[in-house]
Order: structure tokens, then sequence, then C-alpha cells
């Protein structure tokens, strides 16, 4: 079977996971039962530069992160939904507040153990991919694999599945300069859930999408929550994308200023027109 092919037994963060998905009959909507809370944040603030130049970008946020949740977040240009994204991402520290992930608080640990947090749980799809110019579509989607010292081979199932989920099968030896931006977008994506991180953050994933792509992007990030019980976190302008998520958390200039489920996009694009008008 080929989720189970492309799992690597023998990988130590995939082992809980393996041997979950074994034991469970069938692979659709497994949802663990404990409610383990992937992320948390509380009182966070950031403050760029300093003195009469300070931008206070977020004004104390606080979340919880659900495993297995998807997530979206919205506001007004300039809200703070990139600069909370990168904290949640611990690429960047936040001036005061905690955030914890996974049971730990990110605030006591050195850039290397960061680092090491980010490549083992981790992934991510920002507004400009950060694809490798010179490897392939499918070398750039190994890449984290790669970089934690696996064999590409190991990956060759998963490599080939999210191929065809992406639609990037007779694209795979292109390089960057070779696809459309459509299309990094989405070698970007399936880099980010090559490895089946804990958590993916995803800065406008559909943004640069026709709404058929777009619609299956948010359908492959939907299925990972439910599947992998992985966290997602997405950033979007777009109200289709944001009513595809569990709940959509709103911003407005450094603060949360409303959180919903099960809103529809029409719904939702209301709240936004409301927030844009007062912020
Ligand atoms: N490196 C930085 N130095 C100084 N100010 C910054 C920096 N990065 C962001 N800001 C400011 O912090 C605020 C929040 O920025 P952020 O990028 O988080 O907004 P956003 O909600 O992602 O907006 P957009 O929808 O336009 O991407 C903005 O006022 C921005 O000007
Ligand atoms: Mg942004």
């Amino acid at each position: 079977m080929k989720f189970r092919d492309s799992l690597t037994a023998g990988q130590t963060g995939y082992k809980r996971r393996f041997r979950r998905l074994q034991s469970s009959p069938g692979y659709t909507r497994y949802v663990e039962k404990n409610g383990r809370v992937a992320v948390e944040i509380s009182d966070l603030e950031k403050v760029y530069g300093e003195g009469r130049a300070a931008v206070r970008a977020l004004k104390g946020i606080s979340l919880e992160f659900p495993a297995g949740e998807f997530a979206a977040i919205m506001g007004p240009s300039g809200s703070g939904k990139s600069t909370l994204l990168h904290i949640l991402g611990a690429l960047d520290r936040p001036s005061s507040g905690k955030v914890v992930v996974g049971g730990q608080d990110l605030s006591g640990l050195s850039d290397r153990k960061l680092t090491l947090l980010r490549r083992e749980r981790m992934g991510f799809v920002f507004q400009f991919f950060n694809l490798i110019p010179t490897l392939s579509a499918e070398e750039n989607i190994l890449l984290p694999a790669l970089i934690a010292g696996e064999k590409a081979a190991k990956y060759a199932g998963r490599l080939d599945e999210l191929l065809d989920l992406v639609g990037l099968q007779n694209r795979r030896t292109h390089r960057p300069d070779e696809l459309s931006g459509g299309e990094q977008q989405r070698v970007a994506i399936a880099r980010a859930l090559v490895r089946n991180p804990d958590i993916v953050l995803a800065d406008e994933p559909t943004g640069n999408l026709d709404s058929k792509t777009g619609d299956g992007i948010l359908a492959l990030l939907r299925e990972s929550a439910n599947r992998y019980e992985q966290t997602i976190i997405m950033v979007s302008h777009d109200a289709r994308a944001a009513g595809s998520a569990d709940r959509v958390i709103f911003l407005a200039d450094g603060r949360v200023v409303d959180e919903a489920r099960g809103l529809e996009p029409d719904e939702i694009l209301e709240r936004v027109k409301t927030l844009e008008s007062t912020s």
C-alpha cells in the first residue's frame, strides 16, 4: 500500500506514527482522541525596531492549535500574519511571550536546537517558494529528507505519491526556471509535506494557483491533517481557502479579534471586509 510504503519504519520520528497507521483499520480520518496540543502560544508580543521607529507587530496573542487541526489565519495587510507564522515556525523569536511546540518551550532553546526542531517537526510553504534553482523538481521535494541525512530511495514511494497529488509527474526533472509560478508553488508544497512533519506552516499556499489546482492543494492539506494528524496553519487572503479550514482566526493590528468554525466563504469574506474597514 502506497502510504505505508512511503513511511520509513526505521526512522525514529515515524515509528510511532507508522505503528499507529498499521494498527488503525484503514487509513481514512484517523484522529487521535486525547486532544494533544501541537502548538501553544501565550501573550506573544513582537516589536520590530526601536524607539520612535518601533513597530508593534504582535500585541499579546494567545492561541492553541490541537494536533491534527487545519487552521487558517486571516486579516488585513500588515496585521501581523506573517510575523506570527515566522514565530510559530521558530524562524524568529518573539519580543516577549511563550511558544510551546509539542510540549517544548522554545524560549530556552539555542539557535542550533531551533534549527533541528524546524527540520524534524516542521514543513514550510512561504510566499517566495525558496526552491533551489540548480535542483530538479523532485530533488527540491526530497531536500528535507536529504538534509536530515536520509536516503532518497526510502522516499521513492512518497515522492511518487506527492507528485501525483500535486499533478507534477510529468515535470519531475524540470528545474524551477523551467516551471510556471503555480508549478513552483506546488513543488514547495510537496517539499513541505514529504517527511510528514507534525506542523505545516503555509503563507498563501494557493496564492498563485487557479481555483481547480488551488482546491486540489487545499484537499491535500486537509487530507494531511486528517490522515497524519498534522497541524496545518495557513495564512490566506482567500475566503474560499480559509473556508476549507477547521477554524479561521482573524487578526487585526497585531491582535486576535475573532475566531470561528464552520463559516461559509461568504461569511468569512464579510468578516474580513469589516476588519479591513475598521483597521
Ligand atoms: N523586519 C521588519 N522590520 C520592521 N517592521 C516589520 C518587519 N516585518 C514586518 N514589519 C511590520 O510589522 C507589521 C506586520 O507585518 P506582517 O508582515 O506580519 O503583516 P501581514 O499580516 O503578513 O501582511 P500581508 O498581508 O501584507 O502579508 C507591518 O506593519 C510591517 O510593516
Ligand atoms: Mg504576510
